[in-house]
């Protein structure tokens, strides 16, 4: 694709991740989406970040962003490739943060491709992916290379302190209900359990046919996680996986 092509795909749906239908979605959910904001505020407030410096991979507008956690911060370099990610999240957040001596720095660039690039430029800083990982293997359309990359992470980020909050599982569900159910803790092990699987998916009233987003390995086996229930639409679920790695 040429770079101007690029640009007007990427503003638009960034290879389905994002992109202007993601933030009009977001702007109409944010209200159904309430009961999973506060859970990823309650799982990202366990954690010292553990540096004053965060590199952010695929904020977004932070349309589910907690901006007392995004506070805590000196500094934040956002990496995503949607070129309205910049100013939305200006505008939802900018304000507030360069009030409070927060310096934000916004790149347009695809940080998974570039990740041990972007490493080594921040040295020191934690890393937090927001989001984007379970939407890999929709942009790459490639399941072996998704599960390669995707598995290699925790290797790259070794030494790091870094997080992720992505899509486990994900699709239909029964009845359109809100969604009352509470973030359930267990290992990222427990991903792979199928018996542990299928609980979540009738506690969330799955049915039909269900997305693996092939984010199971993301971290390793003995990670404490959040598995965290979302309504992205009132008829499709999603379980989100959270999870931090202390350096
Ligand atoms: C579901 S959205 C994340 C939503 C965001 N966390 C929020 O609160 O609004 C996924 C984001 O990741 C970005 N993205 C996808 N792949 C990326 C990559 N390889 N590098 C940087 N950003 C990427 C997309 O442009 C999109 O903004």
């Amino acid at each position: 694709m040429l770079p101007l092509q690029q640009f007007f795909s990427d503003g638009l749906l960034a290879g389905g991740t994002g992109g202007l239908r993601w933030h009009w979605h977001a702007a109409q959910s944010l209200k159904r989406w309430q009961g999973t904001l506060v859970q990823i505020e309650y799982f990202l407030n366990i954690f010292k970040p553990g540096s004053s410096h965060l590199l952010l991979v695929g904020g977004s507008a932070g349309w589910m962003m907690p901006r007392q956690w995004l506070l805590q911060f000196e500094r934040i370099d956002a990496y995503d490739i949607d070129p309205l990610a910049q100013y939305l999240f200006n505008w939802r957040h900018g304000r507030h943060l360069k009030q409070q001596g927060v310096q934000v720095r916004h790149h347009r660039q695809d940080a998974l491709a570039s990740l041990p690039q972007l490493l080594s430029t921040h040295p020191t800083a934690c890393v937090w992916f927001d989001n984007v990982l379970g939407q890999h293997r929709y942009r790459l359309r490639d399941i072996d290379r998704t599960e390669k990359e995707l598995n290699a992470l925790k290797q790259q980020l070794h030494g790091r302190s870094w997080g992720s909050l992505h899509d486990w599982l994900s699709g239909p569900r029964q009845s359109p209900q809100p969604l009352a159910l509470q973030a359930i803790q267990a290992l990222a092990a427990d991903a792979q359990d199928p018996v542990f699987a299928q609980k979540l998916l009738q506690q969330i009233g799955a049915h039909d046919v269900w997305s693996d987003h092939l984010t199971g390995h993301v971290f390793a086996a003995n990670t404490p996680t959040h598995y965290i229930p979302w309504a992205f639409t009132p008829e499709h679920g999603h379980w989100l996986q959270a999870g931090w790695v202390q350096a």
